[in-house]
């Protein structure tokens, strides 16, 4: 199939282009770089051995993405582009807003008026809000999110889902991920934020390269088997080859589905920084300051409905995930600035 990735030069969607063109299949990217680097695709080719046709331009842009379809006739589309920092989020609500909702409406219209109606989206648990309950089940009512990005993501899947019911001869699947780490093998394409990182992982890669002192635990007082928060983090490839499978899947059937990628198993911050200083003969420094927040204690997936529908599950382990991330942060510095 010949699938666009809107967002393409992003963390997860770099990672799915990878595992798209070994599957065989033709990826094509937009970005507009906001957020992202022209180096990183230019990583992706040098990992499949071929060019992947880029457009740099911003899905919003409604002529910018007419042009896209008219030169190229896709099969399928992952929609990965979209603002994603959950404390700017609160900051520049409007802008979010406006980004994220106006690019989606955008690609369905300019989807619909080219034939194309096989869509995955970049959906999040942070739909979820505070779990009454887990593992987290696709089924479970939704009460409502801790920030303006998780309702984008929510309000997006109610969109999809209207225009499903619309016309049911579209195919979309919404794909929830839970805390996506790691990185390629090669340590050639990774994870790459600006400025002072809002996420764990790349958080303690920084302080395992000595270009943040130590890393603040936040929050021991967590109702969890250490205390610190609990979270389904899994392999930045395993998240990738379940967008292959996703895509394999809207190619088959019509209709809108929502599935979790996850593994299924919590692990705590401290099990985290541990199982870091393990796998890569570490030793992170921290220290135990407040909870952050809009932080839950625990959120981690019930991944059977993956594996019954895609037949796709996590293989990667721990040890995996953080050698992984080690191993792109230690040879990329910089980020794709090396
Ligand atoms: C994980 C755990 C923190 C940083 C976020 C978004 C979610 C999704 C994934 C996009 C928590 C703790 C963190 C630090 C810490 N993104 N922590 N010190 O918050 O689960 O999810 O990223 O879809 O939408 O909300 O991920 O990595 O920020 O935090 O102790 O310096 O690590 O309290 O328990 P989170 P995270």
């Amino acid at each position: 199939m010949k699938i666009l990735l809107t967002g393409g030069a992003g963390f997860i969607a770099t990672h799915t282009c990878v595992e798209l063109m070994e599957a065989g299949h033709e990826a094509v990217i937009v970005d507009n770089y906001v957020n992202s680097q022209p180096e990183a695709v230019r990583r992706v080719e040098e990992i499949v051995g071929r060019p992947v046709k880029t457009y740099e331009a911003d899905v919003c842009d409604k002529d910018a993405m007419n042009r896209i379809f008219d030169e190229n006739e896709f099969d399928a589309v992952i929609h990965f582009a979209g603002l994603k920092a959950v404390g700017e989020s609160v900051s520049i609500p409007l802008r979010y807003y406006r980004n994220n909702l106006d690019s989606t409406l955008t690609l369905c219209e300019v989807m619909a008026a080219h034939g194309c109606k096989r869509l995955v989206f970049s959906s999040s648990a942070t739909v979820y809000g505070v779990p009454d309950e887990v593992p987290l089940r696709e089924d479970m009512f939704c009460k409502g999110c801790t920030n303006p990005y998780g309702w984008t993501k929510y309000m997006i899947e109610k969109i999809l889902m209207s225009v499903v019911t619309a016309d049911p001869s579209w195919s979309v699947v919404l794909l929830r991920y839970f805390n996506p780490i790691g990185a390629h093998a090669s340590g050639r394409i990774g994870e790459d934020p600006t400025g002072i990182p809002n996420n764990l992982m790349p958080y303690i890669t920084k302080v395992a390269a000595g270009q943040l002192e130590k890393l603040t635990v936040m929050g021991n007082d967590y109702h969890t088997h250490d205390g610190t928060g609990v979270r389904d983090y899994i392999h930045v490839v395993d998240l990738a080859k379940g967008h292959v499978k996703a895509c394999d899947y809207a190619a088959a059937h019509q209709g809108c589905e929502i599935i979790n990628l996850g593994t299924g198993v919590g692990y705590s911050v401290l099990d985290i920084v541990h199982a870091f200083n393990k796998a890569n003969g570490l030793n992170i420094p921290y220290v135990i300051g407040p909870r952050r927040p809009g932080d839950v204690d625990a959120c981690f997936a019930d991944p059977r409905k993956a594996k019954e529908l895609l037949g796709w599950e996590a293989t990667k382990t721990l040890e995996d995930m953080c050698r992984d991330s080690w191993n792109w942060q230690r040879n990329n510095p910089k980020g794709y600035h090396s």
